[in-house]
């Protein structure tokens, strides 16, 4: 299978990178979760006490970036989530995670999961998948990990968090959140992570 590139975006807690991590384990392809990169960006200017949104502080984080910024455990939350989205509304950070991305991908081939691969990053890839569900759905989801976590949380709160991040990636004006023309929509608001899974490998090898 090698060479062969897998493209799966969608919104925020779609269920894409558990599904996107099967399907590169299935496919016997490497994975790479792309959220991942703007989150760490994310973090160091968050840790550096700045404002996620200043382009030049936050493009620095990105070229610094090392694989150890990849493995902290603080990559996730609010905090971080909000921090990822805004870092990632600056062009000259997606600019600067770009050559990574690719080279990642065009090494063996690969699943990679985010919100503008099969649109900017791999607009040539073999399959593109888009991952969907209701706003209801995902913020139940990503209360429910949260609560598996043992991390505190109001679901209202998570779904306002959603739907704000929602709104910024999607209104963004590079790489916006938005499906490929080519891609295959898939809903998974009334499949559980097992369907969701299993359709989504139905669809890939019906391209490969
Ligand atoms: O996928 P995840 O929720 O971890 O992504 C965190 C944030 O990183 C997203 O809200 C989005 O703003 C940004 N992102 C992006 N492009 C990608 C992957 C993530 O803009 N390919």
């Amino acid at each position: 299978m090698t060479g062969i590139v897998v493209a799966v975006d969608g919104p925020a807690a779609a269920g894409k990178g558990t599904l996107a991590r099967r399907l590169a384990a299935a496919l016997n392809l490497p994975y790479l979760d792309t959220g991942l990169l703007y989150r760490a960006v994310g973090r160091r200017v968050l840790d550096a006490g700045a404002d996620p949104r200043d382009a030049a502080l936050a493009e620095a984080a990105a070229r610094a970036l090392t694989p150890a910024d990849l493995d902290r455990t603080d990559l996730r939350g609010p905090m971080a989530d909000m921090a990822a989205s805004a870092v990632a509304a600056i062009p000259a950070v997606r600019a600067a995670l770009l050559d990574f991305q690719r080279s990642f991908g065009r090494a063996r081939g690969a699943v990679l999961d985010g919100r503008d691969i099969g649109t900017v990053v791999f607009p040539e890839a073999r399959v593109k998948l888009y991952v969907t569900a209701s706003v209801e759905e995902r913020a139940r989801r990503r209360f429910l990990e949260l609560q598996g976590r043992g991390v505190a949380a109001d679901l209202s709160q998570v779904e306002a968090e959603i739907r704000g991040r929602d709104a910024q990636d999607a209104s963004r004006p590079v790489a916006p959140l938005k499906p490929a023309a080519d891609a295959i929509l898939l809903d998974t608001t009334n499949l559980d992570a097992e369907a969701a899974f299993a359709a989504a490998l139905h669809l890939v090898r019906g391209r490969l």
